[in-house]
């Protein structure tokens, strides 16, 4: 198969994966019920990294069910969500709708999104477990820097890459098991995992996930002319990825057998010169 046609089928099983997952996470996330209940769930850190909203236009890749594209909205964000899947784009609708809460919601691959949206925004802002989804890491510096405003800002929170090259034995210990660096070939995961926030849920869809190092993802963003203004690791997590992670008061999950040893989450900001 040629890499284009590979690629097109492992982003094809992906979307078929989100869009059946999207309406299980709109049961169960936690987020939804905060959402409903006026409570805050946008944490400790990027509340404090991305800083104050209000007023600010806001564009968030990869929005899923759009809760935190809603929880920006509640903070005062014009605020707009894309994403290719589309039962995830109905739900983010759809919670809109219920909560009536202002914020719009575009259905479209990211790498496809400039030929059906033309806008600028102050923020663009992407989290929790997107990576692994793209393709070409070069080609979405391109694209966050083509929406950026003159002197506005990127915001990442993701996963560390290093954890991801990481499975727990049963023995509690972490082995490398994955790749670290890229490769043009996705890692390709069978149908019937259970669902991350219902682990009731059997998956029906298989998956293919990219691995994207540091490096990777810092110089998508110098190449496509971003200035980097921090790049910080945190020892926790916001989910809980290995099974002898512990939570903590914040809701933070952490690995306390690998404490100060090991980086969990990987944040970083950067802005388009003005
Ligand atoms: C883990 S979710 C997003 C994380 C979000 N913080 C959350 O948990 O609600 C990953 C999302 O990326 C979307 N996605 C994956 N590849 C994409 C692409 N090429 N273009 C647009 N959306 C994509 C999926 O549809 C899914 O909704």
């Amino acid at each position: 198969m040629s890499q284009a046609r590979n690629h097109c089928d492992a982003e094809s099983k992906n979307r078929a994966m989100w869009d059946e997952v999207a309406p299980v996470h709109l049961r169960a996330y936690g987020e939804v019920a905060k959402l409903r209940e006026g409570r805050e769930f946008l944490d400790d850190i990027e509340l404090r990294e991305v800083g104050d909203v209000k007023g600010k236009s806001l564009l968030h890749l990869q929005c899923h069910i759009g809760t935190d594209t809603l929880a920006w909205a509640r903070r005062g964000a014009t605020a707009t969500g894309v994403d290719f899947s589309g039962e995830s784009i109905a739900c983010a609708r759809q919670l809109a709708k219920e909560l009536d809460l202002s914020a719009t919601f575009i259905h479209a691959n990211i790498y496809d999104v400039r030929s059906v949206h033309d806008e600028r925004y102050d923020i663009v802002y992407t989290s929790k477990g997107v990576l692994c989804w793209l393709r070409d890491l070069p080609e979405w510096g391109r694209i966050i820097a083509h929406y950026l405003n003159p002197g506005g800002f990127f915001y990442l929170m993701e996963s560390h890459p290093v954890i991801m090259a990481l499975e727990e034995e049963q023995t509690g210990n972490l082995a490398f098991r994955y790749p670290y660096f890229h490769k043009d070939e996705p890692t390709r995961w069978p149908a019937g995992d259970h669902d991350y926030a219902d682990g009731t849920y059997i998956r029906q869809n298989e998956s293919a996930e990219w691995e994207w190092s540091v490096s990777d993802i810092v110089n998508a963003l110098i190449d496509a002319g971003l200035q980097l203004e921090f790049v910080n690791e945190y020892e926790k997590l916001f989910f809980q990825m290995f099974p002898s992670m512990t939570i903590d008061d914040g809701g933070w999950y952490r690995l306390p057998q690998y404490s100060s040893k090991l980086p969990l989450l990987l944040t970083l900001r950067a802005r388009k010169p003005a």
